[in-house]
């Protein structure tokens, strides 16, 4: 157990009946980029049983927070999913993790593409004021089946556009773009299909794809990342490779049980 340190529960928010989210004490000691990942868990029956989980609060806050599915007989999340405030969780000490932008070229347009809870590392992005110093838009976008799976959405849309510190600069570059696939909604369809259309870029008023401006992180399945590679890959976009930087990081979602 020397990799990991006890953190207490501070808050839990359900969102619906199979995503929730938590928030936990963050030791002074510990630190990550934002983006990253790190191991979470229980003892369950006197042992540590973890998973990785993004990390979704920014660095320089002073809580840690995780977003989660809930799976019923899910080895971990059937237990996590009924935390309180109060309760003792595991956190690894070590984050690590792809999606940071320090792992792409410069760029102008960074989109931040997620399934499910993919969009849990891109939550601390946006919080970065950094980010926005390096890019002039950064375009998060959630693919979800329904509505009720748009986690966060209040928080992007409403309160990160006023925070006291760097809402001017939330409110001048970050497009949010959440798109619903089983329900109707104001954007509708995948992903995948809403850039390989130019839809999402139309609907954003941005311009085409291109290599020289653009840059990608992705986080959701692995059918998303495999699909989203593909597409990229065709366009001429190449991904960070073993220090060499390239147009696009990708990260799978650890929608781990
Ligand atoms: P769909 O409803 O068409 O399957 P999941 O909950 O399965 O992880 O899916 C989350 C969201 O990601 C859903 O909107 C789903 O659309 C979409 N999705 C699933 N597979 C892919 C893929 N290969 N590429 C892009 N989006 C995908």
């Amino acid at each position: 157990m020397s990799n990991l340190i006890r953190e207490t529960v501070t808050s839990v928010h359900h969102w619906n009946d199979t995503l929730f989210s938590f928030t936990t004490t963050r030791n002074q000691g510990l630190r990550f980029k934002n983006g990253h990942f790190t191991m979470i868990g229980l003892e369950i029956n006197d042992k540590p049983l973890l998973r990785a989980y993004s990390i979704a609060s920014a660095n320089y806050e002073e809580e840690m927070e995780f977003f989660s599915i809930k799976v019923q007989d899910g080895p971990l999340t059937q237990h996590l999913q009924k935390l309180a405030v109060g309760d003792e969780v595991l956190v690894g000490t070590k984050p690590v993790g792809t999606l940071v932008t320090d792992h792409l070229l410069p760029g102008k347009n960074l989109y931040l593409l997620s399934t499910g809870t993919g969009l849990a590392p891109f939550l601390s992005i946006i919080k970065d004021p950094d980010v926005y110093e390096q890019f002039d838009k950064v375009i998060l976008t959630h693919g979800v089946r329904n509505i009720s799976e748009l986690a966060y959405r209040d928080r992007i849309e409403n309160e990160l556009p006023n925070n006291e510190y760097f809402g001017d600069i939330v409110r001048e570059k970050l497009l949010y773009y959440p798109t619903v696939t089983r329900e109707e909604f104001r954007n509708q369809g995948r992903l995948t299909d809403l850039l390989t259309s130019g839809k999402l870029t139309a609907d954003l008023g941005l311009e085409d794809l291109n290599p020289e401006t653009d840059r990608f992180m992705l986080c959701g399945s692995p059918a998303m990342l495999a699909d989203f590679t593909k597409i990229l890959d065709e366009r001429g976009f190449k991904e960070t490779r073993s220090g060499d930087l390239g147009h696009y990081v990708i990260e799978r979602a650890f929608v781990e049980k």
